[in-house]
């Protein structure tokens, strides 16, 4: 199986407005066994509830970066015991935090823009763990970021982490779907969730990076606020950013 590379707009397309759970069902219909979900221990976790429900042989990876909140580990764990699926962990280079630390510190992402220490942190990462498969399955959806999301189709050739030599199909089941729909369909089917959600946080990254959001923020504003809000990606969805 697997999706012909001509015709995964087209897909994308007629499978636009259908529910996730079916775009998951397509997603592993056609690369069971060669395929992750990329989760990062936030709302996306409903995927994983999705993805259980279809059944079939589907990974879950998260990149550990070294600076997520202690809620997100006890979470990752949580959802590990209830779903009994292995959550493999990818962490960065210790050669390569090592170095940045050693040159620059901690914080440096508040002085010089976060870029370089979510390079060494989560993208090199992401690149290993990507390189066994042949589709990934992300959080992704439009209404996240006006600015770099809002054209996020439900299944794409990956423009960053593929090539022409090695087609990598990247899902994103959630693409048009509401803030409102997904903590719906968390609470409906009794999904855990990340505990940071009740004390105001939205949008869950690394602790130094993700501040809780006030009423009427949108959600975005809570990452890498000291920086311009047209460039809040992290490099893991670089392809996003036109
Ligand atoms: S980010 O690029 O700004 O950090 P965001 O938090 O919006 O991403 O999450 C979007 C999707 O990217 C998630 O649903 C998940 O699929 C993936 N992702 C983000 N952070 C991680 C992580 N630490 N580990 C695994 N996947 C992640
Ligand atoms: Fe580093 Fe912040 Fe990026 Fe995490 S989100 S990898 S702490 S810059």
């Amino acid at each position: 199986m697997a999706l012909e590379q001509s015709k995964i707009a087209a897909v994308a397309a007629e499978y636009a407005g259908k529910d996730p759970s079916d775009i998951i069902a397509l997603a592993i219909k056609e690369y069971g066994g060669n395929i992750a979900i990329s989760f990062s221990g936030a709302e996306d976790v409903g995927l994983v509830d999705m993805a259980h429900k279809v059944g079939g042989k589907f990974q879950v990876f998260s990149l550990d970066t070294g600076r997520l909140h202690p809620e997100t580990y006890q979470f990752l764990d949580k959802v590990r015991e209830k779903y009994g699926v292995a959550i493999d962990t990818y962490f960065p280079y210790p050669e390569a935090v090592q170095k940045l630390v050693h040159e620059k510190g901690l914080y440096s992402f508040y002085k010089d823009g976060h870029k370089e220490c979510c390079g060494v942190r989560k993208v090199e990462p992401l690149v290993r763990a990507l390189k066994p498969l042949k589709a990934w399955i992300t959080g992704q959806r439009r209404d996240q970021s006006p600015g770099t999301r809002a054209e996020v189709p439900v299944v794409q050739v990956d423009p960053t982490f593929g090539s022409a030599e090695r087609l990598l199909v990247k899902f994103n089941p959630l693409a048009n779907w509401t803030s409102k729909q997904v903590w719906q369909y968390i609470r409906e089917n009794q999904v855990p969730y990340n505990s940071l959600h009740d004390r105001g946080f939205v949008s869950i990254g690394c602790e130094p990076c993700t501040r809780p959001t006030n009423p009427g923020e949108h959600e975005r504003a809570g990452r890498w606020w000291w920086e311009e809000e047209t460039q809040k990606e992290c490099g893991l969805h670089a392809g996003n950013v036109k």
